[in-house]
């Protein structure tokens, strides 16, 4: 564990405690710069590094970056290849400011998908963390969000054959218990970079009241300056979950949300 001091910052607002982001854009960045793809991913290396120390230092409670999507296998071998291996950097890279800065690395996804050494690195990495306190980094990796309802529903079919779950008991606690990662409580706010308007089969249960904010700055130039923009448009945001909110502050009227 390190010794790192949390510093939240004071938006006259509420903080998101929980951020998730879609890191959307390495490709782009590198073209712009007529480099190939891959160096744009290396770039979000750095990103990711800065991004989550940043939330780690504020008190963010958990960070969960969307790194490798189900539907990400279909890209050309050489680039997956790249992914993986970066993956694999990172996972033994990072481990000294994990540590330094009190996270616990925790994956979702089809983990079993991913190549052997990259799995081994990373069960490694969520062993040696397993004990920090600070925040929690998730990484979704070979994640998709109808993968994860549809590994759900077959182990809570399984259970119910087996007499081990009541049909009739079903009910939104009982569906959260069956997915990934039910520990972690849903986001507050979902980021997503590069200014794409979409959701790409992400946290599709756990985002259905998160607040959004789309940056038009691709992931690898995605840094505090970004974050912070970021954490002070949610903290002007009002939350009704639904419901009602009969004193909204005339300051932020106009952002109201269902
Ligand atoms: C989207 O950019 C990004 C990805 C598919 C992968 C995200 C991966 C990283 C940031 C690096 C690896 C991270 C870890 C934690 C090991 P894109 O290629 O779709 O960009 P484009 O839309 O501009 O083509």
């Amino acid at each position: 564990m390190g010794d790192h001091k949390i510093e939240r910052p004071d938006l006259g607002g509420p903080f998101p405690e929980n951020i998730a982001i879609i890191m959307d854009g390495n490709g782009r960045w590198a073209q712009k710069r007529k480099l190939r793809r891959v160096l744009g991913h290396r770039e979000g290396i750095a990103s990711v590094r800065e991004i989550t120390t940043e939330c780690a230092s504020m008190g963010v409670t958990s960070l969960t970056l969307y790194a490798f999507s189900v539907e990400n296998w279909k890209r050309p071998s050489p680039e997956v290849r790249f992914l993986m291996k970066l993956l694999t950097e990172f996972m033994v890279e990072e481990r000294p400011t994990l540590m330094e800065n009190d996270v616990q690395l925790r994956c979702i996804g089809r983990l079993d998908d991913l190549p052997a050494d990259a799995l081994r690195e990373l069960r490694e990495t969520e062993e040696l963390t397993r004990g920090n306190g600070g925040m929690r980094l998730r990484l979704a990796l070979s994640y998709g969000s109808r993968t994860e309802l549809g590994d759900a529903v077959r182990r809570m079919c399984t259970d119910a054959v087996s007499g081990g779950l009541d049909p009739e008991s079903i009910d939104e606690d009982s569906i959260r218990a069956y997915l990934y990662d039910p520990e972690t409580p849903d986001p507050d706010l979902l980021i997503r970079t590069a200014g794409e308007m979409r959701i790409s089969n992400f946290l599709l249960w756990q985002i259905s009241y998160s607040e959004l904010f789309v940056s038009d700055v691709c992931w690898p130039e995605f840094r505090r300056k970004e974050l912070m923009e970021a954490i002070a448009c949610y903290a002007r945001r009002v939350r009704k979950f639904g419901g009602l909110v009969s004193d909204v502050p005339p300051d932020r009227s106009t952002e109201r949300t269902a």
